[in-house]
């Protein structure tokens, strides 16, 4: 399937016309190019790669050149795809400057076409930074991972009245700043509805309810690769871990019993 990967003003209009909008993360070339073969509008290159590609806990270890390096072969990987950079924890949060230069290098160097970051109120001045600098910014509210430790883990947020309206002001003002785009996590249906109703730029939701104009999971998630991990807001569009295991314990059979390799799957002298 060949198409031109979507665009800034035409997610936009999509928001206008009421046309839902598709986000799945990625991290490398064979899935960008398995993803290419689909009508999936943006691929996130999450910092979500530092649990599910590296094996850590949380997002926080992850560094900018990881970031960059994931971005970069998922560019390579993707030909009809917008791709979203995403800056890592202490990339942008210690001023305007650091978060010019860190999303900079995600377009630059990583072939970005945007770039997420997390956070409302307090990095409005570095996304207006960003905006200006031809950089588009799709802000991260609610659940945002990278505070998993000022949350006390990874709960829902914006359950009482008053954290839901931090939640409402800071999508706001990430609008208001020049985003293009807001993720919404772990919040809420209603608050959900909510901020997708005041907004005029789109909303995307991971765990944010029905009504948000697009939605986003992690691949692995919806491909089942994490046995144990099975929150309310995934839905497994196939058991592929067990499928790995199945496929990984036939050829460890087939190698002891040799069936494998088979007649057909040798090389011969030609002479
Ligand atoms: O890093 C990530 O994968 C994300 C999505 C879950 C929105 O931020």
């Amino acid at each position: 399937m060949s198409r031109n990967p979507v665009t800034v003003p035409a997610l936009q209009r999509r928001k206008v016309a009421g046309e839902r909008i598709t986000m799945l993360t990625c991290y490398d070339a064979t899935f960008a190019r398995l993803l290419d073969e689909t009508d999936i509008d943006l691929l996130l290159v999450g910092d979500s790669l530092g649990m599910v590609i590296q094996g850590h806990d949380n997002t926080l270890p992850v560094t900018l050149e990881e970031a960059i390096y994931h971005t970069r072969a998922v560019a390579r990987g993707s030909r009809n795809t917008h791709i979203v950079g995403d800056l890592p924890f202490l990339t942008y949060q210690a001023s305007p400057e650091q978060a010019v230069m860190s999303a900079g290098r995600l377009l630059k160097e990583g072939g970005a076409a945007s770039v997420k970051l997390e956070g409302g109120v307090e990095i409005v001045d570095s996304v207006r930074r960003c905006c200006q600098a031809g950089i588009p910014i799709m802000g991260h509210v609610g659940l945002t991972p990278q505070s998993v430790h000022k949350m006390g883990g990874f709960k829902v947020q914006g359950r009482g009245d008053e954290q839901a309206e931090k939640i409402y002001r800071d999508a706001l003002a990430l609008e208001e700043a020049g985003a293009f785009a807001v993720v919404l996590e772990g919040i809420p249906e209603e608050l959900g509805q909510r901020i997708t109703q005041e907004l005029t730029i789109p909303t995307i939701g991971i765990g944010a309810g029905r009504h948000t104009d697009g939605q986003v999971l992690v691949i692995y998630d919806l491909l089942g690769l994490d046995r144990s991990f099975k929150p309310r807001f995934v839905r497994r569009y196939v058991e592929m871990g067990k499928m790995v295991i199945d496929a990984a314990q036939a050829y460890c059979d087939d190698v002891r019993d040799r069936s494998f390799p088979s007649a057909e799957e040798v090389f011969r002298k030609t002479g």
